[in-house]
């Protein structure tokens, strides 16, 4: 995909073991062997979708108190090594127990609140796909929940602005009127995010069952980072994180205890940094039917 940006070229460095002077460290192992090795508020961005506890091939099956403990080591960590002025961010769905449904940011809020770290979006991912249920209403979005470690927080809203509804809306009336009423460079893209989740006919997917899409990253990425500051994601799959940070100049850290995911990983990192990625760009239109081409440019 010619044009994308990417400040790495092809020769990339991706290491195995964390060090300060590498683009990528994609770690195999434990997360907390990863997460030991970074430095004190070395990151400015943790950004993750743990595993759910829903007996996936990576899983092994744990009762909730036990899954809530094993995440709240690992938020403990992702606490350490952030930045003053970083943030935290988990993407999760439910657990699901014999047809009950327990919503996984409820019961980690507060291991989050514990570390005195403050919540400022609980976001909603909105997906079009999934399981169809038959007795409950068929699940359509997950959540991320934005923390951050102070007050002091770095948030650029301007680098993740999307379209104004009517670009050329002028107030009608008052002492501004004649004048735009929305900023033109765009508008806040909201706390709910409507973007297709990685299925089998999305161009993002690989073998791994639970993706999510580089621009969900892209956009937590732009808008909590600066270029050349570290994200890291400790339970990194194939890589998504890694490769969203490539694609927007920033390092990266991750681990992920399967080898399959890891070489997967380390070949979506080169792919973006020579800019041949295969990905949905964060500003593609969801699909329409009522529009000519589904609203696709
Ligand atoms: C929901 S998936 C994350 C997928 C990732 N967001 C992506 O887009 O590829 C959770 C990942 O955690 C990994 N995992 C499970 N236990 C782990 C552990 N103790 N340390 C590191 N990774 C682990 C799994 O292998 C799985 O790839």
């Amino acid at each position: 995909m010619p044009g994308q940006r990417t400040l790495f070229g092809t020769d990339i460095t991706i290491a195995s073991e964390y060090s300060n002077e590498v683009a990528v460290t994609l770690h195999l192992g434990d997360r907390l062997q990863l997460l030991a090795t970074i430095p004190d508020g070395e990151a400015s961005l943790i950004v993750t979708s743990p595993p759910y506890n829903l007996g996936k091939e990576y899983e092994e099956d744990q009762a909730l108190g036990e899954y809530i403990e094993t995440q709240a080591a690992t938020i403990s960590e992702a606490v350490r090594i952030c930045a003053d002025d970083g943030s935290i961010c988990w993407q999760v769905g439910n657990y699901v127990d014999n047809g009950e449904i327990v919503p996984l940011d409820t019961v980690l809020y507060p291991v989050f609140r514990s570390h005195g770290l403050k919540l400022r979006n609980r976001i909603v991912w909105h997906f079009g796909h999934g399981l169809h249920c038959a007795n409950r209403f068929s699940g359509r979005y997950e959540v991320i929940l934005w923390f951050t470690k102070t007050d002091g927080y770095y948030f650029d809203l301007d680098a993740v602005r999307v379209p104004q509804k009517y670009p050329g809306k002028k107030h009608y009336k008052g002492p501004k009127a004649g004048q735009l009423s929305g900023n033109p460079d765009g508008k806040n893209p909201s706390d709910v995010w409507i973007m297709p989740n990685v299925k089998a006919n999305h161009r993002e997917k690989t073998k791994h069952p639970c993706q999510f899409p580089v621009a969900l990253i892209e956009r937590l990425i732009l808008a909590l980072t600066e270029p050349g500051d570290l994200v890291v994601d400790p339970y990194i799959g194939v890589g998504t994180t890694a490769a969203a940070a490539v694609l927007t100049g920033r390092r990266a850290a991750g681990a992920d205890t399967m080898p399959e995911y890891l070489e997967i990983a380390r070949e979506r990192v080169r792919q973006a940094a020579a800019g041949t990625l295969p990905h949905r760009p964060l500003d593609k239109p969801i699909y329409d039917p009522s529009l000519p081409n589904g609203g696709h440019r």
